[in-house]
């Protein structure tokens, strides 16, 4: 009597922590989410484009952009903040040459989307500028982009994370960025990320686990 009492329970004891170990396998995977892909598609400054040698190319200051925002999730949204875009000239990183400022917008599953617009840029060296890239070389102009994004999954919204990623953009004497593919933008800190996801691996190989236990 008392032995099938103990075996009733320990029964009842496997099968809670099974199905914790189910739904803490399925929240893991209903709740993973991953943060918006940020690149530099085109980029093009006006006054290094040695094709155009007119005075009014020299001067013009200006720096014009498109940078594709995407969301490769397909169940979950993307709210974002505003977005500051802070532009540099080489690796003079102390002094911005421009900023921008993108307003928040929502984008939903598994979209993306471009936002383009022209900078006026101070502070860069032009004349050398100029003269590297009609050497031959290429220049770099860094683009940072920060903001905070919330992730809609169904109808509730995630905290806020911090999205701030950069990349360097070379420039030739066409005045426009060299490769035609995408700069991607990356974090800073990428061992953040590792992290989080090691301490989701422990969660879900205990879970493994505890399935292949019973
Ligand atoms: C880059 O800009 C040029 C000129 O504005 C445009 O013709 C071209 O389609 C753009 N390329 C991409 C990849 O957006
Ligand atoms: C460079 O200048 C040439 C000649 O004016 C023009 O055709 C071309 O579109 C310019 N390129 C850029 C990136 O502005
Ligand atoms: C610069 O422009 C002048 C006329 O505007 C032209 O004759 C000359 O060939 C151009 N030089 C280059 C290097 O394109
Ligand atoms: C957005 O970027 C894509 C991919 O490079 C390009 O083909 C498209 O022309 C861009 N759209 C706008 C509106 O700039
Ligand atoms: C960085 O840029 C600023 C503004 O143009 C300039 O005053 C400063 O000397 C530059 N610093 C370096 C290290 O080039
Ligand atoms: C460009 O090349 C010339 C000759 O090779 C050299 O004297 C000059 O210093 C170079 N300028 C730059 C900015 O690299
Ligand atoms: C963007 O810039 C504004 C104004 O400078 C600032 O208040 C905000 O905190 C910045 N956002 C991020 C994510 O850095
Ligand atoms: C400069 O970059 C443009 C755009 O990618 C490319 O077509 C051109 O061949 C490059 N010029 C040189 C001299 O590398």
């Amino acid at each position: 009597m008392a032995e099938s009492g103990g075996e009733g329970c320990c029964r009842c004891c496997c099968s809670f922590i099974f199905t914790s170990g189910l739904t803490a396998l399925f929240m893991w995977l209903s709740l993973r989410t991953s943060k918006p892909t940020c690149s530099v598609q085109n980029f093009s400054v006006p006054a290094l484009n040695k094709t155009d040698n007119s005075t009014t190319a020299r001067n013009d200051h200006t720096i014009s952009f498109d940078i594709k925002l995407d969301n490769g999730m397909k169940d979950k949204g993307v709210c974002y903040d505003t977005i500051n875009l802070t532009f540099f000239y080489g690796q003079n990183y102390s002094f911005p040459i421009a900023t921008y400022t993108v307003p928040g917008f929502y984008q939903g599953h598994n979209k993306h989307t471009n936002r383009t617009a022209m900078v006026e840029a101070n502070g860069v060296p032009w004349e050398a500028a100029f003269e590297a890239v009609s050497n031959g070389s290429t220049v770099a102009f860094r683009v940072g982009l920060a903001t905070r994004v919330k992730f809609k999954i169904l109808t509730f919204y995630t905290k806020r994370h911090n999205l701030i990623v950069k990349g360097d953009v070379p420039v030739n004497d066409s005045g426009k960025k060299v490769n035609k593919k995408g700069i991607k933008l990356k974090s800073n800190a990428p061992h953040l990320g590792n992290h989080r996801l090691r301490l989701e691996y422990v969660v879900f190989i205990f879970t493994v686990l505890i399935i292949f236990l019973l």
